[in-house]
């Protein structure tokens, strides 16, 4: 099957699913977007209150901020595939209970085994901690890569929310090193299009 039907079949479960609470009291769910083709995968950590309206992930005021951040080294936020952790949006925007997380694991797992892609950028705590455990601590491992199941690799970077916290762009501020994080997304992403193209 081309990954565009079997995205089409992981959606329609997202948006079926009653797994857990979540499911019953969103609006709309947010199974993700963007290009099924591209080597890198954005995963945040769940939608807020205008993705649940939309049902469409990073669209509120942190995903306007991911989308320039994005833009900023000339990425278009459609070349690149986005989503969260959970596909539904927790009340208050509180974080996702470990029980919310594991019900909806499947559905990122899928989704990540139709894109198959080079590298996984998670944004902030929630999803560090899903692909690197709990013990690890975004301040310490963003913009640092390891490799996870063996192939991918795991580049995070802080939260878009949490850069809204701290807008400072001091010398060593979350802003400036976010900056620095993008900028070597932008060459590993030159080097994932230029490798595929010489296959
Ligand atoms: N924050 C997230 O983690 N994900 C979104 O989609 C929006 C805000
Ligand atoms: N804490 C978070 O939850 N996310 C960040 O990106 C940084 C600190």
């Amino acid at each position: 099957m081309r990954k565009e039907d079997l995205m089409r079949i992981v959606e329609e479960r997202i948006r079926e699913c009653q797994m857990c609470p979540l499911g019953l009291i969103k609006k709309n769910a947010v199974p993700g977007e963007g290009n099924l083709y591209s080597p890198i995968m954005f995963v945040g950590e769940g939608p807020g209150e205008e993705e649940d309206i939309q049902g469409r992930p990073f669209v509120g005021k942190a995903g306007q901020l991911l989308t320039k951040i994005l833009e900023s080294v000339s990425i278009k936020r459609e070349s690149v595939y986005i989503t969260n952790i959970v596909k539904c949006r927790p009340p208050n925007n509180r974080v996702p209970t470990n029980l919310e997380i594991q019900s909806c694991s499947d559905y990122l797992l899928s989704q990540i085994q139709i894109i198959n892609p080079r590298m996984i950028v998670p944004l902030g705590s929630t999803a560090v901690n899903f692909f690197l455990g709990k013990d690890e601590q975004i301040t310490k491992v963003r913009g640092k890569e390891s490799i996870w199941r063996d192939s991918i690799v795991i580049f995070p970077m802080f939260h878009p929310s949490y850069l809204l916290r701290n807008p400072s762009k001091e010398k060593g501020s979350p802003k400036d090193l976010t900056w620095q994080d993008i900028k070597r997304v932008r060459k590993y992403y030159d080097e994932f299009i230029k490798g595929n193209a010489e296959k």
